[in-house]
């Protein structure tokens, strides 16, 4: 039995699911030919944007307590300077409200990935004078909307941003090489100094208004790093390096209230507490091993376990490294957990359901031993347009007819409202 008050939900973010947004990055990436596998545009998405009634109404039907959903930049600020646009904030209001008036606890992601083309442009992340009029976006936006939604996500996934934009190039701006290794740490460098710096003006924000006390973190995507052969040193030595830099030097950084090794020299930027719970995103484990030829990776190789369960996009399923990381979390940060992504692409629905019952079996033995965990957020409510995969993977709960824009309960939503009203995951 998972405890009475377990907050049980889905998520998606803005550029996955709510269409008509231009100005992102993202709208311009999908111009360019041959970047979204299916040439497709998040344009359109589902048009969460305008049916947010409908999929409110589906989220109800289902039983959720909570939902994570972002805000685009972009949709608010059309060029640099330009003035904050307050109809979108008025409309992002009434799609807040409605949730409230539903019981539905908002959980507000603040950067999903996308940002203004005009930023990226100028740079985005990677230099430190940009952060000036990202903080203006937030000036705007959480005093804009911190009456309806307390609970916040400052950035989604720096070390995948910075690995699919700077090293890999599959993503935006698509650097790779000498030049993009580097800028993958000014990104996450100047995402961590912004973190501190959203975390205390949220605070004092909700403090001055008299709102309820936020709840603040990041989303951590971590994934399972073993060594290929354990028995090799350099296989060991290879998946220390990888586990380190890309699960744990960030959240490192944020309980250190430091910029720790490779985003800086350890100096300190912050006192005081950063998080109030730690957002886990979990999908899938990676096999490392020593390569001479990756010189461009520092010699790490990483590779999906051979003849083990995957899923449609090739990642293994591997439910005990929910629990292995659940447990490894809460003995190194001794914060709350909320489970802030955790699905399976799966176009047909046949691995889903036993998708979500294992997964939630391992978390609720990490709770037995001991874990704190509040939260649990089903990735995706629906399926959206999933980045470079464009439509061509299927992670929701609900199936998406993009055609007529039709909502189609799969079997394993009616799984997983079974498991939320009962607090029990069947056999
Ligand atoms: C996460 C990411 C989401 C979505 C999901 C499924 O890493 O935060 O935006 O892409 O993976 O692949």
């Amino acid at each position: 039995m998972f405890p009475a008050g377990f907050l049980w939900g889905a998520a998606t973010a803005a550029t996955h699911v709510d269409g008509g947004d231009v100005n992102s990055d993202w709208y311009h990436w999908c111009q360019m030919p041959g970047k979204i596998k299916d040439g497709s545009s998040c344009f359109t998405a589902c048009e969460h944007w305008t049916r947010y009634e409908e999929d409110f109404k589906i989220m109800k039907k289902l039983g959720l307590k909570t939902y994570r959903l972002g805000v685009d930049w972009s949709r608010f600020q059309h060029a640099p300077g330009a003035p904050f646009d307050r109809q979108a904030l008025d409309h992002f209001r009434g799609m807040l409200s409605s949730l409230v008036s539903k019981r539905i606890r908002p959980l507000l992601t603040l950067n999903h990935f996308s940002i203004p083309q005009w930023w990226l442009e100028k740079g985005g992340w990677t230099v430190e004078e940009n952060l000036k009029e990202f903080y203006d976006f937030i000036e705007f936006i959480v005093p804009g909307v911190g009456d309806l939604a307390s609970d916040y996500i400052t950035f989604n996934e720096p070390n995948v941003y910075a690995v699919m934009g700077y090293l890999l190039g599959d993503w935006p701006p698509g650097e790779k090489g000498l030049g993009g290794y580097l800028n993958s740490l000014k990104t996450q460098r100047h995402m961590l100094m912004a973190h501190f710096k959203l975390y205390d003006y949220i605070r004092e924000t909700h403090a001055q208004k008299n709102w309820a006390a936020p709840q603040i973190s990041i989303a951590k995507h971590m994934r399972v790093m073993d060594p290929a052969n354990p028995e090799n040193p350099l296989d060991l030595d290879r998946c220390r390096e990888a586990d380190y830099r890309f699960n744990r030097a960030f959240p490192d950084s944020i309980q250190e209230g430091r910029l720790l090794t490779p985003f800086g020299k350890g100096e300190k930027v912050h006192d005081g507490n950063a998080w109030d719970f730690f957002g886990l995103n979990y999908y899938t484990r990676d096999m490392i091993s020593f390569s001479l030829w990756n010189i461009g990776s520092l010699f790490i190789k990483q590779e999906f376990k051979p003849d083990a369960p995957k899923n449609d996009l090739g990642w293994e399923i591997y439910p005990e490294g929910l629990y292995r990381l659940v447990r490894d979390v809460h003995e190194r940060y001794g914060l709350p957990i909320r489970i802030t992504e955790n699905g399976v692409a799966d176009g047909d629905d046949h691995l889903r359901g036993d998708y979500i019952k294992s997964h939630l079996t391992e978390l609720h033995r990490a709770m037995q031993d001991g874990a704190r965990v509040d939260a649990y957020y089903h990735w995706s409510f629906c399926d959206n347009f999933e980045w470079a995969e464009g439509y061509s993977a299927r992670f929701g709960l609900v199936q998406m007819d993009y055609d007529s824009q039709k909502r189609i309960l799969r079997p394993s939503a009616d799984l997983y409202a079974r498991i939320v009203r009962s607090g029990v995951v069947p056999a």
